[in-house]
């Protein structure tokens, strides 16, 4: 039976972690240290008490832990302490903010953590105030999984800077208005970390940071009920390791070592990696594949009760150290199952402060596909918003591909066939269907009838031109308003992927032709283009085009009248074309996916007299029956008095 959440623990036991935590702090930070341990230690140590109370000299480790995050928090510096009080005091600040974030690789993007910072006017004229870099720490020698295979926590990788180069981009990124979010990659460590290196060496505790198996039974045990994220190019979720005499858990590539959880070494291990970036300046974690982390025979072993005490515990650590830092789980499983990363029961709110949304951006793709917005209006109908102070990380792409199995209970809950149905909104996106715009690619798919994931960046998957300077169908550009208007009036936080800002089509750089080959995400990971930029600046071309239209939406997003703590709610509508969404009661939006002209009437909306068009693609001007194009957006506010 899986542990319940949370421990009440022996108040001795919070006095005592309590006492350690606050005699490391210098004694101006005492009295503050002593505020938060009051408000987040009892679920720190009645978290740390259900994962490992059991475990030989618990307590020892425990008051150890706890004076390690005093002195983590007596080094905070002050301009980062700063920052946690305002943010304590507001503690929905990224949600009032209405922040715009962008995911790019730090070499693609910048080439260097130092070029990043090169970066920052082309990131703020597009509004962007939050920044996603990918994994940028030391990274394993050779193939990397695009640095989610990391050497070391402690070091940057050689050939993208230094941590005082990592420091000196937090502070310009700071002074520029925009937080940095890093990857903190949780569930798995390289093959040559030094943890995997000390055990293969036949070091006993460093071979229990890992999932070991001598003989062969357990893992087949486990395969019975696991899945595969990577069928083809990683199939199975062990690998023999002949230094380890034995089968170690790989859920990933097999240079990936899935970390166990249930060793308290591992969970102060990382506790630790991640508030030492975060007084660097770090001030958003993406816990990379977060649902793995822990395991248990005859499950999936995705999403188990414990994963959410780990997570409750390490928003305890950083709501002691460093409480202006957001945790945002990457969490690629169906939407209901995203929902308890914010907390439930006990929890609620008490873990992570954002998750991606991944259900809604496959939902989107396949609802182009289909031509109809039939599931993401179920998908919206269902989803309950997240709690107070917490929201949504949505997006159109990402690095990854469009990870499909997400939308599997929507379509089957309505008796569904999957394979049958996503198949085909797949096989539409990747070009296979006569009529299509997308030039989109498979991923991981068995035979052209199986379904798993996509590829492709968002200008090739709507079918803007490859050249920049070729003529732009109107269509893609309005399909392009769509899923990015969807994604910004959905989202606490939308994440522009690097490139789609300037319409950048799929990667064709022969020099990353191998990879592509391997690892066919890497057809969404592109060079940022000096020809783009430079079009950009000349007003020219599709970049031109492309952050026209999003420079108009985030203005609109600005907008006083926008509600930027109110979730917004479905409008049933008999057109299976239509999705239509309020904000609060004076704003309304509309996303057709039809690929036919359709009517509109605003005053069976109640949105026609009084209220005014704050962004229309597709839907020209008009009474108070509009038309809309096929892929039309369409924006209304009420008027202010
Ligand atoms: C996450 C990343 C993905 C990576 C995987 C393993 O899903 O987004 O790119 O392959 O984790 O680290």
């Amino acid at each position: 039976m899986p542990a319940p959440p949370l421990r009440t623990p022996h108040p001795a036991r919070i006095a005592a972690a309590r006492q350690a935590f606050v005699e490391a702090l210098p004694p101006a930070r005492r009295r503050v240290g002593e505020q938060r341990f009051d408000r987040a230690g009892a679920v720190l140590v009645g978290a740390l008490e259900a994962l490992y109370g059991h475990a030989p000299d618990a307590d020892r480790w425990l008051l150890g832990l706890c004076a390690g995050l005093g002195q983590l928090a007596a080094v905070r510096p002050e301009p980062l302490a700063a920052l946690d009080a305002a943010r304590e005091a507001q503690p929905d600040w990224f949600v009032r903010q209405r922040m715009l974030g962008y995911s790019a690789y730090v070499d693609r993007f910048g080439g260097t953590l130092a070029g990043v910072a090169g970066r920052i006017d082309h990131l703020r004229a597009l509004g962007v105030d939050y920044l996603h870099l990918l994994p940028f720490l030391r990274a394993r020698a050779g193939e990397s999984d695009g640095g989610f295979a990391v050497s070391s926590f402690e070091e940057i990788e050689p050939a993208l800077g230094s941590m005082a180069e990592l420091e000196q981009l937090t502070t310009r990124l700071r002074e520029a208005g925009i937080s940095l979010c890093a990857d903190l990659v949780l569930n798995h460590v390289a093959d040559d970390h030094a943890w995997a290196r000390a055990a293969m060496a036949g070091d006993a505790d460093k071979r229990a940071f890992f999932h070991v198996f001598a003989e062969r039974a357990l893992p087949d045990a486990y395969e019975a009920t696991l899945g595969e994220v990577f069928p083809q190019a990683a199939p199975g979720n062990f690998t023999h390791v002949p230094a380890l005499d034995g089968w170690v858990w790989t859920t990933f590539y097999p240079f990936q070592w899935d970390l166990n959880y249930a060793h308290p070494p591992v969970f102060a291990a990382m506790a630790h990696a991640m508030l030492q970036l975060a007084n660097r300046g770090v001030e958003v974690f993406r816990l990379d594949s977060a649902p793995f982390l822990w395991k248990r025979l005859g499950t999936t072993c995705l999403n188990q009760p414990e994963v959410h005490t780990v997570l409750a515990a390490l928003r305890a650590c950083t709501a002691l150290v460093a409480p202006g830092v957001l945790l945002k789980a990457e969490a690629i499983v169906p939407a209901a199952q995203v929902l308890p990363y914010f907390g439930e029961g006990e929890l609620r709110g008490r873990e992570c402060q954002l998750a991606y949304h991944s259900g809604l951006m496959a939902g989107a793709w396949a609802a182009l596909a289909e031509g109809s917005a039939a599931l993401p209006r179920r998908l919206l109908a269902q989803t309950p918003a997240p709690p107070p102070d917490t929201g949504w990380i949505t997006y159109v792409r990402c690095h990854d591909d469009i990870v499909w199995g997400v939308l599997r209970p929507l379509v089957e809950a309505h008796g569904g066939d999957f394979a049958q149905r996503i198949g085909g909104a797949a096989a539409f996106l990747e070009g296979r269907v006569a009529g299509s715009f997308a030039r989109g690619a498979a991923f991981q798919a068995h035979d052209e009838h199986s379904v798993h994931g996509s590829n492709g960046m968002t200008a090739s998957l709507l079918g803007l031109p490859d050249d920049p300077l070729a003529p732009i169908d109107p269509a893609a550009l309005r399909r392009y308003a769509l899923l990015h208007a969807l994604a910004l009036w959905v989202g606490a936080v939308p994440l522009l992927y690097m490139g789609d800002e300037l319409g950048q089509p799929n990667n064709a750089d022969p020099a990353d032709a191998a990879r592509i080959a391997a690892d066919g995400r890497w057809l969404q990971r592109p060079q940022l283009s000096t020809t783009a930029l430079a079009l950009l600046a000349q007003q020219r071309g599709v970049p031109a085009a492309t952050v026209g239209v999003l420079r108009a939406l985030m203005t609109v997003r600005r907008d006083p009248r926008w509600a930027a703590a109110t979730a917004p709610t479905l409008v049933e509508h008999p057109d299976p074309a239509l999705l239509i969404l309020r904000r609060g009661d004076d704003a309304l939006g509309v996303f057709h996916f039809g690929r036919d002209e359709v009517p509109l009437d605003l005053a069976a909306l109640d949105a026609g007299n009084g209220w005014n068009d704050a962004f229309a693609s597709g839907a020209a001007a008009g009474g108070a029956v509009r038309t809309l194009a096929p892929w039309a957006t369409l924006w209304r506010f009420r008027n202010r008095e």
